[in-house]
């Protein structure tokens, strides 16, 4: 039997708080993964050797609970976690996680789940267990990722559908090595921030609102939810330079309308515009910390991570590309 699942981190390259507004996002799997062994056991036990997030064991439990739920038959375990994935830098550690869990909980019971209703599985799990109300993009893309290619998803009717980087683009994510403690009930106070814009503009969510009347977390998710799509056809098109000016444009209003970003994702950003073969550059994830992504031309990527570097030398880089979605995971 396979014993041995993988699951990637994520990095969103537009689209951000748009999930739980039932927008638009487009994120792309990368090549940072937990990856879940086990065996049977006469009781359940779970271990990890890498460095995982604080009540990590929460997550997993989480998971269980949520297959539990839906009568999965789930035969005492040893699984043992093992992650490339950094915590706290925004590149969903925690999807990952609770996804691998999942995929080897349901392999154990040999039962089989659709893809989208395991993300889902597993959002609830993290609201639930872990209070934070997020959305269903980590989950979805660390499922469904593809290599090369990001995913438009619509968060409202869950339709997806590939859009391929073009080959000589890199994805570099700069990770500012902070993450502020208000992070988790920012996120929460944004959401219910949302739900209340949402009802005073007479909308069922924010995705059917056109005029945002003066409100400006209703102004980000607005005009974020268009970018998205036009990004979508930039990308179609090679369109480098509305590319650029798509991020520039999202960070922004996700620094003053939408007010989760911080000064060190700010600099990050900053940074990123004098440093050679910069496409286009923003926060990206939750906010408060975390990391930035920048789409870099791949043949300048190194020259690119060594001058931001020099420019911010406590920056963790990541030169990536769009990896696959979760699965078996050869020995
Ligand atoms: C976190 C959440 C996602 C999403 C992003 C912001 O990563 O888990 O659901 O809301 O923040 O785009």
């Amino acid at each position: 039997m396979q014993n041995r699942f993988r699951a990637p981190g994520r990095v969103n390259l537009i689209g951000e708080h748009t999930d739980y507004n039932d927008g638009f996002v487009l994120p792309a799997a990368i090549h940072l993964e937990t990856i879940a062994t086990f065996t049977p056991a006469p009781a359940m036990n779970w271990t990890s050797s890498s460095n995982p997030p604080e009540a990590w064991q929460r997550y997993v439990s989480g998971v269980e609970k949520q297959l539990r739920r839906r009568a999965v038959p789930i035969p005492p375990l040893a699984i043992h976690f093992e992650s490339t994935l950094p915590l706290g830098a925004g590149l969903s550690s925690s999807a990952a996680l609770e996804v691998s869990a999942a995929l080897a909980f349901i392999a154990a019971a040999g039962f089989e789940l659709p893809p989208m209703e395991i993300a889902r599985l597993c959002q609830q799990a993290e609201i639930e267990t872990v209070g934070l109300g997020c959305g269903i993009m980590d989950q979805f893309i660390s499922l469904h990722g593809r290599a090369g290619q990001a995913m438009l998803l619509d968060c409202r009717s869950l339709a997806f559908e590939a859009v391929a980087i073009p080959e000589d683009i890199a994805l570099v994510i700069a990770d500012t090595g902070v993450k502020h403690a208000l992070a988790s009930s920012e996120y929460n106070t944004r959401r219910a921030e949302c739900a209340e814009a949402a009802q005073y503009l007479g909308v069922q969510s924010l995705r059917d609102a056109t005029d945002p009347r003066g409100n400006p977390r209703a102004r980000h998710i607005i005009t974020e939810n268009s970018r998205v799509l036009a990004f979508v056809e930039a990308l179609r098109t090679n369109d480098r330079r509305s590319l650029g000016q798509l991020m520039a444009a999202s960070h922004l209003s996700l620094k003053n309308d939408y007010q989760v970003s911080c000064l060190e994702l700010d600099m990050m950003v900053e940074y990123a515009g004098l440093c050679p073969g910069l496409i286009g550059a923003r926060m990206t994830g939750g906010g408060f910390g975390g990391s930035t992504i920048n789409l870099v031309e791949a043949d300048q990527a190194q020259a690119f991570a060594e001058r931001l570097r020099d420019l911010y030398p406590a920056a963790t880089i990541y030169i990536t590309k769009a990896a696959n979605g979760a699965g078996p995971q050869s020995p």
